[in-house]
């Protein structure tokens, strides 16, 4: 057991320990794992640590001391919802991630639902199988129910099993762009006219996508209108610390109107203290995640974010083209940076196990089997070796006649 140390450790001891210690971690800068992390440069990692030390004792709730954060907090907002069509009348807030940016999407929906018509039982969110847990754990944390439809064919939500579980009780329609599982994009048109023509809040989960599906859309890729251009899209989530290269602990929730936006607040004053008001969960922020952010977008801005864009959406094709010559086909079609690919032949935990042996950290889907990735520029380099690598592992895990397939256990 660890106690705390009685004397404390000199600094190059901590850090020797620590270097020590992360040995055994996945080698991630060499493209080893397939989700977590988000790099586009040496150069971009450094302008957000950088940025990251300046503000790093700063604190985000305090933004009328810190003058400069409240400026790069709208600032931040104003570029984000620049990019995503929203109107004169659009609002939004920085949160310290996606989960946190979806809780406080269904938070608004929930506490405007029962403000325009307060009604008995618990309220209900509607959303596709392919929709991110957060949704799931915000229901769970403040008392509303989830409904989960089945895909289309193409793993895409269907808007029509989506239109048939609306009940009185459903407070909030959901899409994705693109959902996790198969990387593929929700058709949000129809979602958000299904939403317009029940009166309900629609969100876009675009964790994922915020910040890198407009930059991918000019870059040609097959991406319908999904965001605020749309009359019927209330909110929108989209993660900074992905696709945006921030630094951990950075997210962005936007609004169509000042009348949804003020559901992400709360504010208190029934205490000795006077009135505390923040518009996130969290209380205290790191200075430092506000300040990355802003300095990243500012240093990359439209023309960084086309070029590393079209650097992963040719990693994407690379990848997608590869494994479909070793007979292993694409899930859907997916057209922004996440791949999932099946195994109709092969045994996906045997091909798993032999790719971890190769020192690969593997993510799969379960419906139907497969892997999974969500790339980044550490990938671009060693697409060639994957491949090399998945042809061997492919080769002792076939289905043949006899062998039947074993369990996965898929891990986030
Ligand atoms: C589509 C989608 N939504 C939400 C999230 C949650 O984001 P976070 O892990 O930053 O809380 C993720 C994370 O991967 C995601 O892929």
């Amino acid at each position: 057991m660890t106690t705390l140390p009685r004397q404390g450790t000199p600094w190059p001891e901590l850090q020797q320990e620590m270097q020590g210690a992360a040995k055994d971690d996945v080698d991630w800068r060499n493209g080893r794992v397939p989700m977590f992390i988000h790099y586009a440069g040496d150069d971009v990692l450094d302008v957000a640590k950088q940025a990251y030390l300046m503000y790093f004792s700063e604190n985000g709730l305090g933004l009328r001391a810190f003058r400069s954060l409240a400026r790069f907090e709208s600032e931040v907002v104003q570029m984000g919802l620049g990019l995503l069509h929203g109107g004169a009348a659009a609002k939004g807030a920085m949160t310290t991630g996606g989960t946190e940016s979806i809780f406080l999407a269904v938070k608004a929906a929930r506490d405007l639902a029962h403000a325009r018509d307060p009604r008995p039982g618990r309220a209900q969110i509607v959303l596709a199988r392919s929709a991110h847990p957060a949704f799931d754990k915000a229901a769970h944390f403040m008392g509303l129910d989830t409904v989960r439809t089945p895909l289309q064919a193409d793993y895409r939500a269907d808007p029509a099993a989506m239109a048939a579980a609306i009940t009185p009780q459903t407070v909030m329609i959901v899409g994705s762009v693109p959902a996790y599982p198969h990387g593929v994009i929700d058709p949000i048109g129809e979602l958000a006219a299904l939403a317009q023509s029940r009166g309900l809040w629609m969100h876009v989960d675009a964790c994922v996508g915020g910040y890198f599906a407009p930059f991918a859309r000019q870059l040609g890729a097959v991406v319908p209108d999904w965001d605020f251009a749309l009359p019927g899209v209330t909110s929108i989530s989209a993660d900074l610390h992905k696709y945006g290269y921030a630094a951990k602990g950075a997210s962005t929730l936007f609004f169509r109107d000042a009348e949804s936006f003020a559901g992400m607040g709360w504010s208190f004053d029934n205490w000795p203290r006077g009135q505390y008001f923040t518009h996130t969960l969290v209380g205290t922020r790191a200075g430092g995640a506000i300040a990355a952010a802003w300095a990243v977008m500012k240093y990359l801005g439209e023309e960084g974010y086309l070029r590393v864009t079209e650097r992963v959406l040719a990693t994407r094709q690379a990848l997608q083209q590869g494994a479909a010559a070793l007979g292993l086909p694409t899930l859907g079609d997916p057209q922004l940076s996440i791949l999932a690919y099946g195994c109709p032949d092969h045994d996906v935990p045997a091909v798993s196990r032999a790719m971890t042996a190769r020192g690969w950290v593997m993510g799969h889907v379960t419906e139907p089997p497969g892997i999974h990735h969500m790339l980044n520029l550490t990938h671009e380099p060693v697409v060639g070796r994957y491949l090399a690598d998945l042809s061997d592992a492919l080769q002792g895990a076939r289905l043949d006649g006899g062998a039947g397939r074993s369990t996965l256990e898929a891990r986030y």
